[in-house]
């Protein structure tokens, strides 16, 4: 017997590696400059309600709004996934029409199981190197024109760091009636500089979730529901964020979110020096050919607006995985990335890093980068259409019996429970959808590169019993 999570992460703590991944704070002092024991609090004299806020907590989700733009904001302890669930219920009934786009992360299938809404999927654009891009206008169109949609659910800025045009999708949307929901979970520092995309909310959608520990310097967890607009019902909207948290909230991350906000708002040093160092970063990087950093010339390419400057994604245009270069940052280097694909990896930077843990990582890829021969990346094949209706819906699914068959068994059956790459977190196989041989072709890629994919364990994959 041992304590298992405790002595891990001693032993991590020890190692020290660096951090190119999450929470934001990167276990810098200086945004956090609190012990955790002593925040850690319940509702008692002068600390408010989180579900039912009148005090410290109603003041510091109205200085959220004000910052962001928002009509109201709410603060989430379970995350960007309790707010994306949050944000389908309370824009779905049972049997609505949802729009969502491919690239969706798990906790939106949360959401339609727990709504009961329907989901009309949309593909995003695939780029030569297999990255999901934006989504396409003509698709949006074609789907407005072919259902009766009550909202409409996208992911901008991706995992990589790319935006959609949301100020033309929202424009669509809204002139259908219909609601823009935006993951934006990975765009919570787009507010503090122009440098960064626009954020969703100063473009049009209706209803944003940011994950603020991702990346800005709170702890995992912390995270913020905004609403703008008028077109979306704020009583299901605060009624559907109490469904989702806790009764225990946790302070430390409350306070995490709030301290954050009031010294970023403040201080505008903070993120010009740190800009200064990832455009210094980047500009190194762009001497590198076969580990390529992704930058501008990608923006108007595959319906993606704009770049995410403060990540770091780099195609791996070589003999060896993204998860191979990862191994060899961590193993030489005593660097630990955010994820490690198939042909690339993502590095995420946040005001809070240490001048030093970038510049490493940037000497790192450089010395790399001449170590390996330039090969070209073939795109992984993938037929899917760009509208489709899934066979089953994620909620009939859930409530369906299951089985468990091989992957060869599993192509042409309804897919019981959704196949995730993990990171970043998004189906390559949505439960309710059919299991193509495209799909368990790619999964076999991913498998054999050291990938991990949640709901293909023990070479078995669940389907719904015929
Ligand atoms: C696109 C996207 N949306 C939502 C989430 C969930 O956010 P959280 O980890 O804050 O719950 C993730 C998590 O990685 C994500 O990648």
């Amino acid at each position: 017997m041992a304590a298992y999570i405790f002595d891990k992460l001693r032993e991590l703590e020890e190692k020290n590696a660096y951090p190119l991944h999450m929470p934001g704070h990167k276990r810098n002092l200086r945004f956090m400059p609190y012990d955790f024991r002593n925040f850690d609090y319940t509702e008692t004299d002068g600390t408010d309600n989180l579900h039912m806020p009148e005090g410290i907590i109603a003041d510091a989700q109205k200085a959220m709004a004000e910052l962001l733009g928002a009509d109201q904001s709410y603060i989430l302890v379970n995350g960007g996934t309790s707010g994306m669930v949050a944000a389908v219920m309370a824009c779905c009934d049972p049997g609505d029409n949802v729009l969502v786009a491919g690239n969706c992360h798990k906790s939106v299938y949360s959401g339609l199981v727990m709504s009961g809404a329907n989901p009309i999927y949309i593909s995003p654009q695939i780029t030569e190197e297999g990255l999901c891009g934006g989504i396409s206008m003509r698709d949006i169109f074609r789907a407005f024109d072919s259902y009766d949609i009550k909202a409409m659910i996208i992911t901008s800025p991706t995992y990589e760091g790319f935006t959609c045009d949301i100020r033309t999708i929202a424009d669509i949307v809204h002139k259908h009636d219909s609601v823009l929901i935006t993951d934006e979970c990975h765009g919570a520092h787009f507010t503090f500089s122009d440098v960064f995309p626009a954020s969703a909310l100063s473009q049009g959608a209706d209803i944003v979730v940011n994950s603020w520990h991702k990346t800005l310097p709170c702890l995992n967890q912390g995270a913020v529901l905004s609403v703008k607009g008028g077109r979306v019902d704020t009583t299901r909207v605060k009624e559907a964020v109490s469904m989702v948290n806790t009764t225990s909230p946790s302070y430390p991350i409350m306070a995490s979110v709030d301290y954050a906000r009031d010294i970023l708002s403040k201080d505008k040093n903070l993120f010009s020096s740190y800009i200064q160092l990832i455009r210094d970063a980047r500009h190194e990087l762009t001497h590198c050919k076969v580990l390529k950093l992704v930058n501008d010339s990608i923006k108007g390419q595959h319906d993606i607006a704009d770049l995410d400057k403060s990540r770091f994604t780099i195609m791996v245009r070589t003999d060896i995985t993204g998860v191979e270069l990862g191994k060899i940052l961590l193993d030489k280097y005593n660097l630990r990335i955010e994820l490690a694909g198939l042909h690339h990896i993502v590095a995420i930077t946040t005001v809070a890093d240490d001048p030093r843990g970038i510049k490493k990582f940037v000497k790192a890829i450089t010395e790399m980068d001449k170590k390996f021969q330039r090969k070209y990346i073939e795109k992984i094949p993938m037929t899917a259409q760009s509208v489709c209706l899934p066979s089953m819906t994620p909620r009939d699914v859930y409530f369906s019996k299951k089985q468990y068959v091989s992957y060869d068994e599993a192509v042409g059956k309804i897919a019981a429970v959704s196949v995730i790459p993990y990171p970043p977190g998004i189906p390559l196989v949505p439960m309710g959808q059919i299991i193509t041989q495209e799909h368990i072709d790619e999964l076999r890629l991913l498998k054999t590169a050291g990938c991990s994919v949640i709901g293909a364990e023990n070479s078995s994959i669940a389907i719904v019993q015929e």
